[in-house]
């Protein structure tokens, strides 16, 4: 009788581990590592015998682009790369809770009323659930063709076949199981190899395969890290629950741009498109508050404006509080460093707060004087000038450096009212290359960290700059 033995697999990154520890040492994360009987993960031989040899071609030959489909939800479409590509698969992780399935049944149904089939089934919830849940978006009329199904052979069974679904979607990869391994369904083994026979039906019967995955922020639940690989694209769902506003953030994407972002509310009737997002990030924001600056961002391809606020506050602790939400909390240290180092500005009894409004994550190092800005005005109790956008990054010598497209920033400002804007040192072609396109903008270039603390100087001086 053979011997079963076990490994232990961390769940976040697949590296194999002789025992059990806390830590993972490759990737880093903590309770990870999970016991698994071995059959798996054994690397067996191949024989190539009888191989057929692959046939090479060349470069040159014309691409075939397939069609994509439109799912009708122009905010999915694009941060897909316009829209679902036949034959690929598509990973859609996110929180428990953040809205994955709401999107996806609303994605369903529409592609279900332009004549697509489509396939929903789901391990989670029961096909009452799945109604009840349509019923309430309004979209119970739709042909959706809906499952509650875990085992993944019966799942095949049904998708491998002529005239299957177009499109497929799994909800969750993490509840499916198969029979032939003893591992739990959401280990790695079987999310792994459940992903990889309903990639290969996808790619053999051309049907577009959306799995869900759910990850934590700490990343615990295994799955979607070693997903990402398989997958053609990944897609991440974010948000805070709290909050109505959710992002859908493309990570990876074999179609299309990266780092391109869509963006939805939560609403009592499923998830609404929000058209103009900088509005609804700075819907907050009020003028002639200290401690608040609007950041000039970009996200994927397009223009956001977000709001960053900072409140700094004396505190009896030797070691003062650093909280961030939203943004790199080492980023923040350095740039209390810098101000401290080349500036004067010494926050060393102080603590700092510092909040990316609306429950978006920030990312560009081009907030950087934006949080600057956040950080003096809190700090000098003084706002900024009303109407102001700021972007720039800052360096570890104090300089303000120029960062891309500040022609669509300074476009995206302009649009929605704003007056001024600090800026990095303008003109001189940057990186992009380009020559600065003529802004109604009263663009203020600032060299050095140093020199916003004169934009401050002139706030006090309320007279003139009661505009807004
Ligand atoms: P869900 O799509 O089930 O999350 P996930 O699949 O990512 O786990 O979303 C569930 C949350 O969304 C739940 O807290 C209720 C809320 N919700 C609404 O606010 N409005 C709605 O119309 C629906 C369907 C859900
Ligand atoms: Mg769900």
């Amino acid at each position: 009788m053979a011997r079963v033995t076990t490994q232990f697999v961390c769940q976040s990154c697949a590296t194999v581990h002789r025992k059990w520890s806390g830590k993972c040492d490759t990737c880093g994360e903590w309770n990870t590592i999970v016991e698994e009987s071995d059959d798996t993960n054994v690397p067996r031989g191949v024989s190539k015998a009888g191989g057929k040899p692959v046939a090479f071609t060349s470069l040159d030959g014309a691409p075939e682009e397939s069609p994509r489909r439109l799912t009708g939800l122009a905010e999915f479409d694009q941060v897909c790369g316009g829209g679902l590509v036949p034959g690929s698969a598509l990973l859609v992780g996110g929180d428990p809770g953040i809205g994955k399935s709401t999107l996806l049944l609303q994605a369903a149904a529409l592609l279900a009323r332009a004549g697509v089939t489509v396939a929903y089934i789901s391990g989670e919830e029961a096909i009452d659930q799945i109604r009840l849940r349509a019923a309430r978006l309004g979209l119970a009329d739709t042909p959706v063709d809906l499952a509650s199904a875990t085992n993944i052979r019966d799942i095949l069974a049904a998708l491998d076949a002529p005239n299957s679904a177009e499109i497929a979607i799994i909800d969750s990869i993490q509840t499916m199981y198969a029979e032939n391994l003893d591992s739990a369904p959401g280990t790695v083994a079987q999310v792994r190899t459940c992903a990889q026979e309903l990639i290969r039906v996808a790619k053999r019967r051309g049907v577009t395969m959306i799995l869900v995955g759910h990850v934590t922020k700490e990343g615990a639940i295994a799955g979607p890290r070693v997903l990402e690989h398989m997958v053609d694209a990944v897609l991440y769902f974010e948000g805070e629950r709290e909050n109505q506003f959710r992002l859908l953030r493309a990570v990876k994407n074999r179609f299309g741009a990266t780092n391109e972002i869509g963006v939805f509310e939560m609403t009592d009737t499923g998830l609404t498109e929000v058209e103009n997002p900088s509005e609804l990030f700075i819907a907050g924001h009020r003028d002639a508050t200290s401690g608040s600056a609007v950041f000039a961002g970009i996200e994927g391809t397009r223009p956001l404006l977000v709001e960053i606020q900072a409140l700094v506050a004396p505190t009896p602790l030797g070691t003062p509080r650093r909280a961030v939400v939203g943004w790199d909390s080492s980023r923040l240290a350095m740039i209390i460093a810098v101000l401290q180092t080349r500036c004067g500005m010494n926050l060393g009894a102080h603590d700092v707060y510092l909040n990316v409004a609306g429950g978006l994550r920030v990312g560009e190092p081009a907030a950087d004087l934006a949080v600057a800005a956040a950080l003096v005005s809190a700090h000098l109790e003084q706002p900024l000038p009303p109407r102001t956008v700021v972007f720039g990054e800052i360096g570890l010598g104090g300089e303000v450096r120029s960062v891309g497209q500040a022609d669509a920033r300074l476009r995206e400002a302009e649009k929605l009212g704003f007056e001024r804007a600090l800026t990095p040192p303008l003109g001189t072609g940057g990186k992009s290359g380009s020559s600065r396109a003529p802004t109604r903008l009263d663009v203020s270039e600032i060299a050095r960290l140093r020199d916003l603390f004169n934009r401050f100087n002139v706030a006090p001086q309320r007279g003139n700059l009661a505009t807004a």
